[in-house]
């Protein structure tokens, strides 16, 4: 069903040195049960009052996301952590230590004051401390931890900027803070610490070498997701997909045959690629060759390429190395078609 037509606000703010006025609003929109998206250093965030069952209905509703997919609580401050956790093992804390504030979601069993519409009815939380100053001003502000899910319609590519939210979600939300593009551009890496060695649920800005180093050996997620509450729908094949088809390429000999031969036959095609693109047929965005570059521009380069009516979208496929896995799991999904 979908939701009652609401103005939606969007007002700027300075991401470094957010305006205490701007802020002092959208916490009060949090207090009164309402929706504020708001920018973190992986992508924007929609967030609600996690501690009210109520407000986070409103987030799944906004989205039309399933029921059964847990909500990360962000969180500022380390009196906020015991709120929301049962325990907190010593893991957690080694890592919370080196990486929080930060890109790094840690799955933990939950407190009885988190309802369960946040976890999907199961019993653990997904925790972050963001470290963008817009974030952790705003959960400051309200004084309660936001459950906060990318702020995208269920299954669209994640927004890294405002305009992106806007297009998705514009309409459905109370108020939109403007803080500019993202940093790190892909989500959070998300990690299972109820298990026995940890489980990573999603690759992202922080890598598995560097979990290793703080806490030993960490297993990569494999086989396909349990009935329930799903270990991690960032894991569901077509999670992150635009609605143009997308084709990943290994070579770039092979990037341009395609895009020449589809181009012959009348189609319009946008291409992804390493470095420069000149020479190559077709729409083409130019792509950073290190993963962090790459991982900073690639939403916006599909939420572009999608927004054209194009035909299909090739990408150059990246290298097959630990280093690239976050944006090739990405890639992976966006090109899914499950
Ligand atoms: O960077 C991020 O993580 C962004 C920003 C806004 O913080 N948030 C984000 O939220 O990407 P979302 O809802 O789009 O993705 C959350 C991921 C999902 O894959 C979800 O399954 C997983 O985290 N997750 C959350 N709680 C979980 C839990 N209790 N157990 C397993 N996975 C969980
Ligand atoms: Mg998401």
């Amino acid at each position: 069903m979908d939701p009652p037509d609401r103005p939606t606000r969007v007002l700027p703010i300075d991401p470094e040195h957010p305006d205490a006025r701007t802020i002092a609003l959208a916490s009060e929109v949090i207090r009164r049960g309402g929706m504020v998206a708001f920018p973190t250093e992986t992508v924007y965030g929609l967030g609600a009052n996690a501690l009210d069952e109520e407000s986070v209905r409103g987030i799944f509703t906004a989205k039309g996301r399933p029921e059964q997919n847990p909500l990360i609580v962000h969180i500022a401050g380390r009196s906020m952590i015991l709120q929301v956790v049962k325990q907190w093992p010593p893991a957690a804390e080694r890592l919370a230590e080196k990486f929080w504030p930060g890109p790094l979601t840690l799955v933990v069993n939950m407190s009885d004051a988190i309802p369960l519409v946040v976890t999907g009815g199961g019993p653990t939380v997904g925790v972050r401390w963001p470290t963008h100053p817009v974030a952790e001003a705003l959960i400051r502000g309200a004084g309660v931890p936001l459950a906060a899910p990318s702020a995208n319609r269920s299954a669209e590519v994640s927004p890294t900027r405002a305009e992106h939210v806007v297009k998705s979600l514009g309409g459905r939300i109370d108020l939109i803070l403007d803080g500019g593009p993202t940093r790190n551009g892909i989500e959070s890496t998300v990690l299972n610490l109820t298990c026995d060695p940890p489980v990573l649920l999603r690759p992202g800005p922080v890598s598995i070498s560097d979990l290793e180093h703080v806490i030993g050996p960490v297993s990569r997620r494999s086989g396909p997701p349990r009935s329930g509450a799903l270990p991690s729908p960032g894991l569901l094949p077509r999670h992150y997909a635009p609605r143009t088809p997308i084709r990943l390429i290994s070579s770039r000999d092979e990037v341009f045959e395609r895009t020449k031969m589809a181009i012959a036959d009348g189609e319009r095609v946008g291409v992804m690629a390493f470095g420069e693109v000149e020479g190559l047929p077709g729409e083409c965005v130019a792509m950073p060759v290190d993963p962090g570059g790459y991982a900073a521009t690639l939403y916006a380069a599909l939420h572009d390429l999608d927004a054209r009516g194009l035909d299909r979208i090739l990408i150059e496929s990246p290298p097959d190395t630990d280093e690239w896995l976050a944006v090739r799991d990405r890639l992976g999904r966006a090109a899914s078609s499950i």
